[in-house]
Order: structure tokens, then C-alpha cells, then sequence
């Protein structure tokens, strides 16, 4: 909570529609969701479920012809989806920043490095370019850069992969946003390089405080690094809550599939993988009732005909499941943390 009472950022009610040639796509539909300094979110679903659509929206960056037909996005109390575009630039990469999976796509290949880590200096702090310089070499090297000096003068095709995503971090962080949001940020990225680079992100978050908003597609990523997770299907919430919690009993059938589908979340030793039956939801024209019926090894008559909303399930736990509402448990994943090996 911030001084004002409300959270640091909080999302409500929010749907994002893509107008196609081929119908309207809602790509996201009722989400909500808030962090506040200190904290760390995970959001996960498979491929198409809206998880950077969510995201995109909170930074005014949706993509054409996508629009947000309904809802907010609060920062501080103020609502993004309604200042102005000068407000939003203001507040975008200062207040709120967003690392993408492939930094070559949001680095630009004909400037040097360090230029473009700096602009954020230059443009919002209105340094001058060698100091800016100055601080861009200081922020290369905490983030991990070796030879800060030498590789702000080179140009973003001249660093390896982990370093260009370095870099993309060392330029949320120059003027220190109250949230980092990062979109698959290590999904390019060999398993080492990977696992530094979310070292890096957690010690951000603890260290200065910074609100930590983290998409990916592996569980085991959000297990280590994520204090609350929530899961996203076909555009909705199904399942939320700490993420401890959600993976030893999950209360979403399409989250007990995606943790059966995977290794076990505290080890190493690679199983074969269980993949989920079924194809992903068409967001044209989505499965009546629960748009999980079709795939789910839980389903009930009710469920092809009336769609549950997410609702508690106990505790800090809130899932969009006729049978765990009702009470009923959903049976052991087998990838409980504290399963015996
Ligand atoms: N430019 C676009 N035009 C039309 N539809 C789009 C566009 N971008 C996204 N969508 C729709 O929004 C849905 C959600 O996309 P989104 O990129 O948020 O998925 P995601 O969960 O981030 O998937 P991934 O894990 O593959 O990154 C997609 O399934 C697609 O139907
Ligand atoms: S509501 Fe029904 S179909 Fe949907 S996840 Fe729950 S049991 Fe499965
Ligand atoms: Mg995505």
C-alpha cells in the first residue's frame, strides 16, 4: 500500500480487443491484479493467453489495432489508461519501466551502446551527455557488465546476448522506476546467462524496493523469484495467490495441468514432459462456459454452459473453477515441492 492508501499499481476490470479481418479477438477480458513496492508477481499461461497484452496495456504500448475497451490501470491513484500522452511518457521508463524478451528488438542497431542506455538520463533527468555518460558506464557496471567503459562505446550487435539484455535492464533502472516489468526477459538466453540475469532482476527487487512484475513460461523461474503468481487462460484470470501455495495445491484445473506437464519444480533431473491435451482456446470464438471445458480432465455439465468468475478458494487464494469452489479438492500433481524424490 502506498501513502495514499491505494496500491502502488492496480489494474481493474481490464479487456483489450484486437478488431480483426477475421472477428474481434478479446485477447485479455476482466483482468485485474496490483503489486506494490517490494513485491513480485509472476504471470503465466501458455502461448496467446494475453500475458503481454496485460502488460502492454499498463504501458500504453498495445500494439495496433488492439485497444482497451474498458477498465484501469492505476498508478498512484492516477489512471494510465486516461492522462495524457505526455503524462504517459513521462511516467513510462521513469516511473514504470518494461525489459522484452529480445533486446535487440527495443535496442536500436545504429547507436552506440551507452547512448541509448543513457537517453533516459538525457531526455527525463536532462543530464548533459557526458555526465549521462558518466552514469550510464556506473549502471553498465552494476548490472554486471564487464568493462563498462569499453562496451558502452560499442554498438548493440557487438555485446552477447546476456549483455544486451543487461544493458536493456541497466536502462530501466537509470532512473529508478517504482516497477520493473519484464516480458520473458531470459527466454533468449542460455540456461547460465538466464539464471544470473533473474539473479540480477530479484536483487533489484530487494535491494531498492522496486515493484517487480515477471512474465514467463517457466514455472520453475516463478517458483524461485515470485512471491504471488497468477495464471492466465485465454485471455482471463483462472488462478491467483502465492505462488507457494498455488503450486503444492493448485485449484485450477489448467494449473494442475501445466504443473504436470512439467519437471518437478525443485530439481534438475529431466522427466518427459506431459503435455497438455488439446489445442488453446480460438479468442474469436471461445468454448462456451468455463473456456477451459473442452481440455479439462475435471470437467462437469455445468461447466460447457455457465462460466465461472474468480472467486476465493480459501485463504489468500482465488480461482475461476466450479469444482474447487464448490469445496472439492483437485487430486496431487506429483510436483508437489515437498514430494519425495
Ligand atoms: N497485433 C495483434 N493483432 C491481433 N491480435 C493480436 C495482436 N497481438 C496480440 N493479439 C491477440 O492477443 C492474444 C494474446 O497475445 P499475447 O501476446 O498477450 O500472448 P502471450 O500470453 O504474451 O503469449 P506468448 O507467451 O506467446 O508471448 C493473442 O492470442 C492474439 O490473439
Ligand atoms: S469450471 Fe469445470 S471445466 Fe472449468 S476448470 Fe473447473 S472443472 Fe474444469
Ligand atoms: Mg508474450
Amino acid at each position: 500500500m502506498t501513502a495514499e492508501g491505494g496500491h502502488l499499481l492496480e489494474v481493474r476490470g481490464l479487456r483489450v480487443e484486437f478488431p480483426t479481418r477475421a472477428g474481434l479477438v478479446r485477447a485479455v477480458d476482466d483482468v485485474a491484479f496490483h503489486v506494490d513496492a517490494g513485491e513480485t508477481l509472476g504471470i503465466v499461461g501458455e502461448s496467446g493467453s494475453g500475458k503481454s497484452v496485460t502488460v502492454l496495456s499498463v504501458m500504453r504500448l498495445l500494439p495496433p489495432p488492439g485497444r482497451i475497451v474498458s477498465g484501469e490501470v492505476r498508478y498512484r491513484g492516477r489512471d494510465l489508461v486516461r492522462v495524457s500522452d505526455q503524462e504517459m511518457q513521462e511516467i513510462r521508463g521513469v516511473e514504470i519501466a518494461m525489459i522484452f524478451q529480445d533486446p535487440m528488438t527495443s535496442l536500436n542497431p545504429v547507436f552506440r551502446t551507452g547512448w541509448q542506455v543513457g537517453e533516459p538520463l538525457r531526455l527525463h533527468r536532462g543530464l548533459d551527455r557526458s555526465r549521462s555518460l558518466r552514469e550510464t558506464v556506473a549502471m553498465l557496471g552494476k548490472v554486471g557488465i564487464p568493462e563498462p567503459d569499453r562496451r558502452a562505446r560499442q554498438y548493440p550487435h557487438e555485446l552477447s546476448g546476456g549483455m544486451r539484455q543487461r544493458a536493456m535492464i541497466a536502462m530501466g533502472l537509470t532512473t529508478t522506476p517504482s516497477v520493473l516489468i519484464a516480458d520473458e526477459p531470459t527466454t533468449a538466453l542460455d540456461v547460465t546467462i538466464q539464471a544470473q540475469i533473474l539473479e540480477l532482476l530479484k536483487q533489484i527487487n530487494r535491494e531498492l524496493g522496486t515493484a517487480t512484475v515477471l512474465i514467463t513460461h517457466n514455472l520453475a523461474v516463478v517458483a524461485g523469484m515470485c512471491e504471488r503468481v497468477m495464471v492466465m487462460y485465454a485471455g482471463r484470470i483462472v488462478e491467483e495467490g502465492p505462488t507457494e501455495e498455488v503450486f503444492d495445491h493448485p485449484r485450477h484445473p489448467y494449473t494442475w495441468s501445466l504443473l504436470r506437464s512439467i519437471p518437478r519444480l525443485d530439481s534438475d533431473h529431466r522427466e518427459p514432459l506431459q503435455a497438455i491435451e488439446g489445442l488453446p482456446p480460438d479468442l474469436i470464438d471461445l468454448p462456451s462456459g468455463c473456456a477451459f471445458h473442452p481440455r479439462c480432465p475435471f470437467a462437469e455439465e455445468r461447466c460447457a454452459g455457465e462460466r465461472p468468475e474468480l472467486a476465493p478458494v480459501g485463504g489468500r487464494r482465488r480461482a475461476a473453477c466450479w469444482v474447487t469452489q464448490a469445496g472439492r479438492d483437485l487430486p496431487p500433481t506429483g510436483r508437489e515441492t515437498d514430494a519425495p524424490g
